[in-house]
């Protein structure tokens, strides 16, 4: 992060929309103050002896004492105008670049969000296509299997069976893909983020168990409690839990932390399991990119909805063969929430 960044942060504190803050007129009035003096001392430390020495040098005596006071003044002012001009289109430059950064950021932004949308209502439009067909399957499947029933012989009912396990697999798909694609209207209430982590542990301890993964639980001793909904934010949670899980498949340590800073609530879900390499990185967000067999690619994206839509953020840090960290924050007071 620049030095430009930290003193201007994405907060906008040059936002004139929001209006001049005491902050930036503290700011501006201190930068303003070291350049000057750091231009003056430049002037009078560096540059203005040698000059006036080549001045006196080409210029000597009483009859050029006029044209030497013109040359040295003349010198003084050039200094400083460049000095001013150089300042002052370096701040502007400076100003515009980060405008563009957001700009670009905003954009890329509106661009996922149009995929996601599109990848979404195309998906759901399958789903909700297949749903009703399936159904009827299913229904066949188990009249065909009550007809069969003592009738049969050598493991024949049990490809029935495989019929309706598949036909099952595949509504959980599709329902699955429709949760995605739905709208979802937050309907906050209090939660403790505590809470929520335990129980997503207690609801994986089997998968956590199978995998030979041990659990370390830092959960903050005060409740880490905000306005939010209940049910999308503990599925979000479990997305994330359950990755981490999985990308641990050979043992390994599960940390959740959790805490309060400030006016956000926030959680981290660290892995010791695979990694991603930094383009993986980019990518997780996308619908249906999954590096699973049986995976969708649907936990990350809809955990980022659902995080987004309350007003918070997620981000993810992860190193290859080393592990992941992925940090959601949600405001307490779920002010953002919709
Ligand atoms: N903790 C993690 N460690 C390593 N890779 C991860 C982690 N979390 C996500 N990923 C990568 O991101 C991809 C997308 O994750 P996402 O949860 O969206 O889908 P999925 O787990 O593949 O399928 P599902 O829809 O069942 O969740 C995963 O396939 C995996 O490659
Ligand atoms: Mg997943």
């Amino acid at each position: 992060m620049s030095v430009f960044s930290k003193a201007f942060p994405r907060s906008g504190v040059l936002s004139l929309k929001r209006g001049l803050n005491p902050r930036l007129i503290i700011i501006f009035t201190l930068l303003t103050v070291l350049l000057t003096a750091s231009v003056i001392l430049l002037w009078e430390r560096v540059l203005r002896p040698p000059y006036y020495h080549w001045v006196a040098r080409n210029y000597p005596g009483a009859q050029n004492a006029e044209h030497r006071y013109k040359l040295e003044q003349r010198g003084e002012h050039f200094f400083i105008s460049m000095a001013v001009d150089v300042i002052v289109v370096s701040m502007l430059l400076a100003i515009v670049g980060r405008k563009q950064e957001r700009l670009v950021a905003a954009n890329e932004q509106l661009a996922h969000s149009e995929k996601v949308a599109t990848l979404g209502r195309v998906a759901a439009q399958v789903a909700h296509e297949v749903r009703n067909p399936l159904a009827g399957l299913l229904l066949y499947s188990e009249h065909l299997k009550s007809k069969l029933d003592g009738k049969t012989q050598n493991g024949e009912a049990q490809l029935v069976d495989k019929i309706i396990d598949t036909i099952n697999n595949l509504t959980a798909t599709t329902e699955q893909i429709l949760n995605f694609a739905r709208p979802v209207t937050l309907a906050p209430k209090r939660l403790d983020l505590n809470t929520v982590a335990q129980d997503v542990i207690q609801l994986l301890s089997t998968e956590i168990a199978a995998h030979d993964i041990e659990t370390k639980l830092e959960l903050d001793p005060s409740p880490v409690a905000g306005m939010l909904d209940e049910p999308s934010i503990r599925a979000a949670t479990l997305n994330l839990v359950l990755n981490a899980v999985q990308a641990m498949s050979n043992g390994g340590r599960l940390t959740i932390s959790t805490g309060t800073t400030g006016g956000t609530l926030w959680m981290e879900i660290k892995d010791t399991g695979a990694g991603m390499s930094p383009a993986r990185v980019k990518e997780i967000f996308e619908p249906f990119n999954t590096t699973k067999s049986r995976g969708l690619g649907l936990g990350m994206p809809y955990a980022q909805k659902i995080i987004q839509q309350h007003g918070g953020q997620i981000t993810v840090e992860s190193q290859q063969e080393k592990g992941t960290q992925v940090r959601i924050e949600l405001p307490t007071n779920g002010r953002n929430a919709q």
